[in-house]
């Protein structure tokens, strides 16, 4: 279904009688929502800048490789509420997703990702909501990253907002492996079989004893074991 169709289809099932009310009121609401998280994201992300720039004045390197940042689409907003049986309202997905703005930091090396991941939990205005550790357990699948939901204040004209921000942190083995398995399910269109799960799950084992190999050599070569 084109994304037209989609929103029209979204707009018919709605209970109001003034739909074009209704809809303008939705649209503006989630031009304010995507404001508040676009900011959210900006703060994170020069606060991530800001420590990564010092790792490299003190230490001389740098532990993130890379940054990306996406907002969730609206589609993919009401798609969500809907497979969780919600009301399509800007409250509703506020309360209830905690990934509408999403960070994802590659590091290079597995240390580096706890350290990221501590420095913005010591953060005195970011407040943690959620952390989860697939590197110490991974996914049946093999995914490994480290996840927390950290709950950002955005300073505007007339008050503070918090919103939600979700962060993955990963090695750039990790972030490979984790790239490609997306595309190759998510262009199988179908069931990958037990055996592509088990090979893939393999691929991933592989990398992360790769990863952690890695880590022994530049621990041993920085005098750190
Ligand atoms: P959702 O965000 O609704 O999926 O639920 P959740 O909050 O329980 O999230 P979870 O901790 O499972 O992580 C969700 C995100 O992690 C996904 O959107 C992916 O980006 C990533 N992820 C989780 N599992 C896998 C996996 O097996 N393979 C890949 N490539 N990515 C994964
Ligand atoms: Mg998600």
């Amino acid at each position: 279904m084109d994304e037209k169709q989609f929103y029209l289809d979204t707009i018919s099932k709605m209970p109001s009688i003034d739909k074009q009310e209704r809809v303008a009121e939705v649209f503006y609401e989630f031009l304010q929502l995507q404001h508040l998280y676009d900011s959210a994201i900006e703060i994170v992300k020069t606060q991530l800048n800001i420590l990564d720039n010092e790792f490299s004045v003190k230490f001389q390197r740098n532990p993130i490789h890379n940054i990306e940042s996406r907002l969730k689409s609206p589609q993919s907003i009401i798609g969500k509420l809907q497979k969780k049986g919600l009301p399509i309202t800007t409250e509703a997905a506020r309360r209830n997703l905690l990934d509408m703005a999403g960070i994802r930091v590659i590091c290079h090396y597995i240390d580096d990702i706890y350290s990221i991941a501590e420095l913005l939990r010591c953060h005195d205005d970011f407040v943690t909501i959620k952390t989860k550790d697939y590197i110490i357990n991974p996914k049946p699948s093999g995914y490994r990253s480290y996840h927390m939901v950290i709950n950002v204040p955005v300073y505007l004209s007339n008050c503070k907002q918090y919103a939600p921000v979700e962060i993955q942190i990963r090695t750039i083995a990790m972030d490979f492996w984790a790239s490609l398995e997306h595309q190759l399910k998510y262009k199988a269109n179908a069931q990958v079989s037990t055996e592509l799960s088990a090979e893939l799950k393999q691929c991933a084992d592989t990398i992360s004893d790769t990863d952690r190999r890695m880590q022994d050599i530049f621990f041993k070569l920085n005098n750190m074991d």
